[in-house]
């Protein structure tokens, strides 16, 4: 299989989504690597869409401090996998940032403007709005989530929405 995605220019948001889709679908389902599908879903996402930035924090275990077979349980946090775009923070605390208050509440969140969302964890000043999604596996835990940024204000609503969780099914579907 070739590995591009093809989208007709000069057509609208929804009608982008509904031919990267498809494309991604394709691109991932041949291969069981779970950080490979991630990284060409992020390249997908942002080339594909225009997007600012693509990328999944993943829910990893936080570096314990104490000493081994100390038996307090590890605490978790979310750590920065595959994305395309700037550079960005590492890790977020459960309950901290935009995403992490989408793996607290388990749900999506879009933030019309970042400056007015309380907390938000600014990796880019460019960064104006954002929708992240969680990500489950077959216990209904959140795994991941999928974070995306626009560097214009009000960028993402209910179609993204709509999408973005079909893109995120791809995935559920294969942990
Ligand atoms: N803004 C996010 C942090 C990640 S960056 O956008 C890549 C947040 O508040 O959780």
């Amino acid at each position: 299989m070739a590995e591009s995605i093809f989208i007709s220019s000069g057509t609208g948001k929804e009608e982008k989504y509904q031919q990267l889709l498809p494309q991604v679908a394709v691109l991932t389902s041949g291969e069981s690597d779970l950080i490979a599908n991630l990284a060409n879903i992020t390249a997908a996402l942002k080339y594909g869409m225009g997007f600012f930035w693509v990328g999944f924090y993943l829910v990893s275990p936080t570096p314990d401090p104490s000493p081994k077979g100390s038996g307090i349980p590890a605490k978790k946090e979310l750590v920065l996998g595959p994305f395309q775009g700037p550079v960005a923070c590492t890790r977020i605390g459960y309950g901290k940032g935009v995403c992490g208050t989408c793996w607290k509440e388990e749900t999506t969140i879009i933030v019309e403007d970042v400056d007015k969302f309380p907390g938000h964890i600014a990796c880019s000043a460019e960064s104006k709005s954002e929708i992240v999604l969680p990500v489950f596996n077959r216990n209904k835990e959140v795994v991941m989530v999928l974070d995306i940024d626009s560097d214009t204000i009000n960028n993402f609503d209910t179609i993204d929405k709509y999408y973005l969780m079909q893109v995120v099914n791809l995935i559920e579907n294969k942990l």
